[in-house]
Protein backbone atom coordinates (compact mmCIF):
# COMPACT_ATOMS: atom_id res chain seq x y z
CA UNK A 1 0.00 0.00 0.00
CA UNK A 2 1.30 3.68 -0.68
CA UNK A 3 1.41 5.81 2.14
CA UNK A 4 0.14 9.20 1.67
CA UNK A 5 0.45 12.99 3.23
CA UNK A 6 -2.72 14.58 4.23
CA UNK A 7 -2.29 18.90 4.88
CA UNK A 8 -4.76 19.92 6.85
CA UNK A 9 -5.41 23.76 7.54
CA UNK A 10 -5.34 25.00 10.87
CA UNK A 11 -8.67 26.45 12.59
CA UNK A 12 -12.44 25.90 12.48
CA UNK A 13 -11.59 23.35 8.88
CA UNK A 14 -8.87 21.29 10.91
CA UNK A 15 -11.22 20.67 13.74
CA UNK A 16 -13.85 19.20 11.60
CA UNK A 17 -11.69 17.62 9.30
CA UNK A 18 -10.26 15.68 12.37
CA UNK A 19 -13.66 14.63 13.10
CA UNK A 20 -14.19 13.27 9.68
CA UNK A 21 -10.66 11.34 9.30
CA UNK A 22 -11.95 9.81 12.79
CA UNK A 23 -15.33 8.78 11.60
CA UNK A 24 -14.34 6.74 8.62
CA UNK A 25 -11.35 5.69 10.85
CA UNK A 26 -8.14 6.93 9.22
CA UNK A 27 -8.16 10.21 12.07
CA UNK A 28 -6.61 7.95 15.15
CA UNK A 29 -3.22 9.83 15.09
CA UNK A 30 -4.86 13.14 14.64
CA UNK A 31 -4.73 15.10 18.02
CA UNK A 32 -5.39 19.07 17.29
CA UNK A 33 -5.16 20.00 20.85
CA UNK A 34 -1.13 18.50 20.93
CA UNK A 35 1.38 20.96 19.52
CA UNK A 36 2.49 18.45 17.09
CA UNK A 37 2.44 19.14 13.80
CA UNK A 38 2.91 15.56 12.39
CA UNK A 39 0.63 13.09 13.17
CA UNK A 40 2.01 9.36 11.38
CA UNK A 41 -0.73 6.87 11.54
CA UNK A 42 1.26 4.03 10.66
CA UNK A 43 -1.10 1.56 10.60
CA UNK A 44 -2.90 3.21 7.63
CA UNK A 45 0.58 4.38 6.28
CA UNK A 46 -1.21 8.35 6.58
CA UNK A 47 0.79 11.04 7.60
CA UNK A 48 -1.09 14.17 8.62
CA UNK A 49 0.50 17.55 8.10
CA UNK A 50 -1.18 20.59 10.22
CA UNK A 51 -0.66 23.95 8.96
CA UNK A 52 -1.87 27.41 8.34
CA UNK A 53 -4.71 27.41 5.48
CA UNK A 54 -2.71 29.46 2.72
CA UNK A 55 0.26 26.65 3.55
CA UNK A 56 -1.77 23.57 3.12
CA UNK A 57 -2.30 24.58 -0.78
CA UNK A 58 1.95 25.73 -0.67
CA UNK A 59 2.61 22.32 0.36
CA UNK A 60 0.22 20.15 -2.15
CA UNK A 61 1.42 21.83 -5.09
CA UNK A 62 5.10 21.11 -3.80
CA UNK A 63 4.49 17.44 -3.99
CA UNK A 64 5.44 17.29 0.31
CA UNK A 65 1.38 16.42 0.72
CA UNK A 66 -0.54 14.31 -1.56
CA UNK A 67 -3.35 15.59 -0.61
CA UNK A 68 -4.75 18.84 1.33
CA UNK A 69 -7.57 19.79 3.17
CA UNK A 70 -8.78 23.52 2.96
CA UNK A 71 -11.64 26.10 2.24
CA UNK A 72 -12.30 26.96 -1.54
CA UNK A 73 -11.95 30.58 -0.24
CA UNK A 74 -8.08 29.97 -0.05
CA UNK A 75 -7.64 27.93 -3.42
CA UNK A 76 -9.74 31.23 -5.05
CA UNK A 77 -7.02 33.28 -3.14
CA UNK A 78 -4.02 31.51 -3.96
CA UNK A 79 -4.89 30.80 -7.42
CA UNK A 80 -2.95 27.70 -7.45
CA UNK A 81 -2.11 24.48 -9.67
CA UNK A 82 -3.31 21.57 -7.76
CA UNK A 83 -6.67 19.33 -8.69
CA UNK A 84 -9.91 19.84 -6.39
CA UNK A 85 -11.16 16.54 -6.06
CA UNK A 86 -13.76 16.48 -3.83
CA UNK A 87 -16.27 18.81 -1.86
CA UNK A 88 -15.98 18.29 2.21
CA UNK A 89 -19.50 19.48 2.59
CA UNK A 90 -18.41 20.98 5.62
CA UNK A 91 -17.08 24.85 6.77
CA UNK A 92 -20.37 26.47 4.77
CA UNK A 93 -20.03 29.71 4.59
CA UNK A 94 -20.13 32.82 2.12
CA UNK A 95 -18.29 35.32 0.84
CA UNK A 96 -19.73 39.06 1.06
CA UNK A 97 -19.18 42.45 0.56
CA UNK A 98 -20.67 44.47 4.10
CA UNK A 99 -20.84 47.77 5.34
CA UNK A 100 -22.89 49.93 7.43
CA UNK A 101 -25.64 50.10 5.63
CA UNK A 102 -27.49 47.29 4.27
CA UNK A 103 -27.68 48.99 0.18
CA UNK A 104 -25.58 49.52 -2.77
CA UNK A 105 -23.85 52.44 -1.38
CA UNK A 106 -20.81 52.80 -3.70
CA UNK A 107 -20.91 54.47 -6.94
CA UNK A 108 -18.47 53.73 -10.08
CA UNK A 109 -16.88 56.79 -10.55
CA UNK A 110 -15.61 57.09 -6.69
CA UNK A 111 -12.74 55.53 -5.57
CA UNK A 112 -14.29 52.25 -2.89
CA UNK A 113 -11.90 51.72 -0.04
CA UNK A 114 -12.31 47.90 0.56
CA UNK A 115 -10.74 45.92 3.58
CA UNK A 116 -9.82 42.47 3.55
CA UNK A 117 -7.73 39.64 4.11
CA UNK A 118 -8.39 38.48 0.47
CA UNK A 119 -6.89 41.00 -1.73
CA UNK A 120 -6.65 38.64 -5.07
CA UNK A 121 -10.44 37.63 -4.77
CA UNK A 122 -11.76 41.27 -3.84
CA UNK A 123 -9.75 42.32 -7.37
CA UNK A 124 -11.01 40.01 -8.90
CA UNK A 125 -14.35 40.53 -7.78
CA UNK A 126 -14.60 44.44 -8.43
CA UNK A 127 -12.44 44.47 -11.42
CA UNK A 128 -15.37 42.61 -13.25
CA UNK A 129 -18.03 44.76 -11.99
CA UNK A 130 -15.36 47.61 -13.19
CA UNK A 131 -15.54 49.58 -9.72
CA UNK A 132 -12.45 50.80 -8.83
CA UNK A 133 -11.20 50.23 -5.39
CA UNK A 134 -8.29 50.65 -3.24
CA UNK A 135 -7.41 47.22 -1.10
CA UNK A 136 -6.36 47.51 2.61
CA UNK A 137 -5.14 44.03 3.66
CA UNK A 138 -5.99 43.38 7.24
CA UNK A 139 -5.13 40.17 8.92
CA UNK A 140 -8.30 39.55 11.17
CA UNK A 141 -10.99 41.89 12.76
CA UNK A 142 -11.29 42.55 9.18
CA UNK A 143 -14.81 44.47 10.41
CA UNK A 144 -13.29 46.85 12.21
CA UNK A 145 -12.61 49.04 9.41
CA UNK A 146 -15.45 50.68 8.60
CA UNK A 147 -16.31 51.24 12.11
CA UNK A 148 -13.42 53.12 12.65
CA UNK A 149 -13.06 54.70 9.06
CA UNK A 150 -10.12 53.03 7.47
CA UNK A 151 -12.43 51.78 4.76
CA UNK A 152 -15.45 52.13 3.43
CA UNK A 153 -16.28 48.36 2.98
CA UNK A 154 -15.61 45.24 3.62
CA UNK A 155 -14.76 41.53 2.02
CA UNK A 156 -14.99 38.54 4.17
CA UNK A 157 -16.14 35.21 5.22
CA UNK A 158 -19.72 35.73 6.50
CA UNK A 159 -20.80 31.79 8.21
CA UNK A 160 -23.59 32.85 11.09
CA UNK A 161 -23.53 36.25 10.33
CA UNK A 162 -23.04 37.17 14.31
CA UNK A 163 -19.41 39.04 13.68
CA UNK A 164 -21.16 41.45 11.29
CA UNK A 165 -24.46 41.44 13.72
CA UNK A 166 -22.12 42.31 16.79
CA UNK A 167 -20.75 45.21 14.71
CA UNK A 168 -23.67 46.74 13.62
CA UNK A 169 -23.01 45.89 9.81
CA UNK A 170 -24.68 45.03 6.91
CA UNK A 171 -24.64 42.21 4.44
CA UNK A 172 -24.49 44.74 0.85
CA UNK A 173 -24.12 42.35 -1.36
CA UNK A 174 -23.36 38.17 -1.51
CA UNK A 175 -20.13 37.19 -3.35
CA UNK A 176 -20.05 32.94 -3.94
CA UNK A 177 -20.29 29.97 -1.40
CA UNK A 178 -17.51 28.12 0.52
CA UNK A 179 -17.03 25.10 2.12
CA UNK A 180 -13.65 23.00 2.87
CA UNK A 181 -12.40 21.07 -0.36
CA UNK A 182 -9.75 18.08 -0.59
CA UNK A 183 -7.03 19.09 -2.90
CA UNK A 184 -4.79 17.06 -4.55
CA UNK A 185 -1.21 16.85 -6.27
CA UNK A 186 -1.23 16.62 -10.07
CA UNK A 187 1.32 13.85 -10.04
CA UNK A 188 -0.10 12.42 -6.65
CA UNK A 189 -3.28 12.13 -8.88
CA UNK A 190 -1.95 9.87 -10.79
CA UNK A 191 0.86 8.13 -9.30
CA UNK A 192 -1.08 7.10 -6.10
CA UNK A 193 -4.54 7.25 -7.80
CA UNK A 194 -6.27 3.61 -6.29
CA UNK A 195 -5.19 5.22 -2.83
CA UNK A 196 -6.76 8.02 -3.33
CA UNK A 197 -9.91 6.92 -4.71
CA UNK A 198 -10.28 4.82 -2.23
CA UNK A 199 -10.46 7.24 0.60
CA UNK A 200 -12.48 9.87 -1.30
CA UNK A 201 -14.63 6.60 -1.21
CA UNK A 202 -14.95 6.27 2.18
CA UNK A 203 -15.82 10.27 2.40
CA UNK A 204 -18.55 9.65 0.33
CA UNK A 205 -20.32 7.04 2.02
CA UNK A 206 -20.18 9.39 5.41
CA UNK A 207 -22.09 12.22 3.59
CA UNK A 208 -25.21 9.52 2.55
C1 LIG B 1 -14.09 34.83 10.47
C2 LIG B 1 -14.44 35.76 9.33
C3 LIG B 1 -15.56 36.58 9.90
C4 LIG B 1 -16.25 35.59 10.83
C5 LIG B 1 -17.50 35.04 10.19
O1 LIG B 1 -13.26 35.50 11.37
O2 LIG B 1 -13.31 36.57 8.97
O3 LIG B 1 -15.06 37.66 10.63
O4 LIG B 1 -15.33 34.52 11.07
O5 LIG B 1 -18.20 34.19 11.07
P1 LIG B 1 -19.64 34.54 11.61
O6 LIG B 1 -20.46 35.04 10.46
O7 LIG B 1 -20.13 33.23 12.16
O8 LIG B 1 -19.51 35.58 12.68
P2 LIG B 1 -12.45 34.75 12.49
O9 LIG B 1 -13.33 34.47 13.65
O10 LIG B 1 -11.79 33.57 11.89
O11 LIG B 1 -11.38 35.80 13.01
P3 LIG B 1 -10.35 36.74 12.22
O12 LIG B 1 -11.04 37.31 11.02
O13 LIG B 1 -10.01 37.80 13.19
O14 LIG B 1 -9.19 35.90 11.83
MG1 LIG C 1 -13.00 37.67 10.95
Amino acid sequence: MDSISIAISKGRIGKEASTVFKKIGLGDSIDINSRKLIFKDEKNKINYIYVKPLDVVTYVQNGVADLGVVGKDIILEKDSDVYEIYDLGFGKCKFAVAGKKNKHTYSKDKLLKVATSYPNITKKYFDKKQQKIKIIKLNGSVELAPLVGLSDVIVDLVETGNTLKANGLYIIEEMFDISARLICNRISYRFKYDRIFNLVEKLKELKH
